[in-house]
């Protein structure tokens, strides 16, 4: 498929997205963390998503330690839940279930103990930071799931104040193999203007490899849309990303 052919509309007169294949990134298990909190509301997303040219979503609930405290087990039977209504819906879409982890003790004590990760694609492992501070464990952690033979995918990294503050951070974690992927809505400038602009930064230095909605409700499926007609859109596209290939 050529880049311009999903510049354009698709016959809904919506951007098409089916370049991308799959999304790695959202929150459409309901009532298990601050996403979807029905089964409707995920159809009605899912809906919109498999119009956008989707063909995949890998959905990733949140873990995290004394708020979102999810197992394989909470995810993996929420989505058994979602793919039934899926078909009864007839929305052509395979879902399927990884998680965003929160990198804190809690999760370097799973690593540390073998403890088997809910991993997506060849085994690759969503983890999320806090947003101020660069997390002690951020290196270790990065180490210890490489040795365990797991790919560190590093959750929308434009969004963390401690890469603005310490951009030699950012050459360091990429040659740690660490894979960076960007939330598509930080281009609309929604988070914030700062997000936004090492979102651009991260685009110009071609360090994204990831691209996903981080989908939480039907606001993000109206911003992932707006993103496609931002300016870096095309950048974005023209990078050498992993999302078909999952
Ligand atoms: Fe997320």
């Amino acid at each position: 498929m050529s880049i311009f052919s999903f510049l354009s509309k698709n016959r809904n007169s919506e951007p098409d997205l089916g370049y991308l294949h799959t999304d790695i990134h959202s929150h459409l298990i309901p009532g298990i963390d601050d996403g979807i909190q029905s089964i409707s509301e995920g159809l009605e997303i899912l809906r919109e998503m498999e119009t956008l040219g989707y063909k995949k979503v890998i959905t990733s609930p949140h873990t995290m330690w004394g708020t979102y405290d999810n197992t394989p087990e909470t995810i993996l039977g929420g989505l058994a839940q979602m793919k039934e209504a899926m078909a009864q819906e007839g929305i052509n879409i395979a879902l399927e279930a990884a998680t965003e982890y929160y990198l804190d003790e809690n999760f370097m004590e799973k690593v540390h103990s073998d403890e088997q990760l809910l991993a997506f694609g060849e085994n690759h492992v969503l983890v999320e930071t806090g947003f101020i501070n660069e997390p002690p464990e951020l290196k270790e952690a990065s180490f210890h799931l490489t040795m365990k033979g797991y790919k560190m995918v590093y959750a929308h990294p434009e969004r963390y104040l401690y890469l603005l503050e310490k951009p030699s951070l950012i050459e360091e974690l990429l040659d740690r193999d660490i894979i960076f992927q960007l939330n598509a809505v930080s281009l609309t400038g929604c988070y914030s203007k700062p997000v936004q602009k090492l979102a651009e930064k991260l685009i110009d230095m071609k360090a994204i490899r990831l691209v996903g909605t981080d989908c939480h409700n039907m606001v993000h499926i109206n911003l992932l849309k707006e993103a496609t007609t931002t300016k870096y859109w095309k950048k974005l596209l023209d990078l050498e990303l992993l999302n078909n290939q999952l």
